[in-house]
């Protein structure tokens, strides 16, 4: 749709949500709402409750700007409801959505395409706790939830006791948690745009880690954009993040998370809502190719469809 087209219809900013980061999803949807109210649309905000179907319907919403975090919104769930009733939304489809939420799910497809990511191993409720964490004979490694976001649920164990205590947190967030080799190195982050690398950012938190604290409080966290690699590196880098979105099956704006030890560039993570909050990693990488905010909500806003 063309955005004088965009501009006749209602565009609901869904945010808020039941997950882990309702907060930071509020954050970045009225970012995105007051863009978008800035720039001319008929926009309104609505916090993705159990009563999601009835306020679409009662607010009238012809097009839906998903702006949730992680599950029920980021997960493919909130896609589905919206390809049952027609409204035509922005970012991944359904199995992109549900794929990239799942970070066991992701590191599978990476594998399987030859894109490079962490060595791991996977702890299942139910699993003979003792069993799975004598499987690990080198440390340090890093627990995390499957399906979670924010650095939530988050340990870095430096040993069995670490680990097993690392299980029993994520375990808390999810059924499936990710027990991945810990890299230690250099920290990045690369946008990806309608199928373009944008700028790479690296992050350099101040307390040494990427937790909830230094991705959202101002001050907390130090970025380098562009970030100082060579050109091969770079270009190696955003070739990696375009192929593990396209091994997705993303659409509109996703970001991939990397850590960079030596001239390996591991794949973490792929984004397929990536936050616009004040802080955030994806409108700084626009602004540094001379796309600004509001420029960017309507890029993605354009990409608004059903059947991705
Ligand atoms: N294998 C790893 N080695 C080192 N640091 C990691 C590793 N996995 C995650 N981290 C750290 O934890 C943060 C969160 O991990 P990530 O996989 O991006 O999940 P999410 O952002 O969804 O919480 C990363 O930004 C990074 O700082
Ligand atoms: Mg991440």
């Amino acid at each position: 749709m063309t955005r004088e087209e965009l501009k006749q219809r209602t565009v609901g900013v869904l945010m808020g949500g039941v997950s882990a980061e309702r907060e930071i999803s509020l954050r970045t949807g009225n970012a995105i709402l007051t863009a978008l109210l800035g720039a001319g649309y008929k926009a309104i905000g609505i916090d993705a409750g159990p009563d999601l179907p009835q306020r679409l319907q009662s607010e009238g919403v012809e097009v839906a700007f998903i702006a949730l975090h992680g599950r029920g919104g980021e997960d493919g769930s909130v896609q589905g409801l919206l390809e049952t009733i027609g409204i035509p939304y922005t970012g991944s489809g359904i199995l992109a959505s549900s794929l990239a939420l799942d970070k066991v799910m992701t590191k599978r497809i990476l594998l399987q395409q030859g894109l490079p990511t962490p060595l791991f191993d996977v702890y299942r409720i139910g699993d003979d706790l003792t069993a799975v964490v004598s499987r690990i004979k080198t440390y340090p490694v890093i627990a995390k939830p499957a399906r979670e976001g924010s650095t939530i649920g988050v340990t870095i164990a430096g040993d069995a006791a670490a680990l097993r205590q690392g299980l029993t947190v994520a375990a808390g967030y999810d059924r499936q948690v990710v027990i991945e080799e810990f890299i230690k190195g250099r920290e990045t982050t690369v946008s990806v745009l309608d199928g373009v690398a944008l700028p790479i950012i690296e992050v350099v938190p101040k307390s040494g880690f990427y937790d909830f604290a230094s991705k959202y409080t101002a001050g907390q966290t130090e970025y380098l954009l562009p970030a100082a690699f060579d050109a091969q590196v770079t270009a190696r880098m955003q070739q990696i993040a375009v192929d593990a979105c396209n091994a997705i099956g993303c659409s509109g704006a996703a970001r991939v998370d990397f850590m960079v030890r030596g001239d390996e560039l591991l794949c973490l993570e792929v984004n397929t809502i990536p936050g616009m909050t004040a802080t955030s990693l994806l409108p700084k990488a626009a602004a540094a190719a001379g796309i600004d905010f509001t420029e960017l909500v309507q890029r993605i806003l354009e990409g608004a469809g059903l059947d991705k």
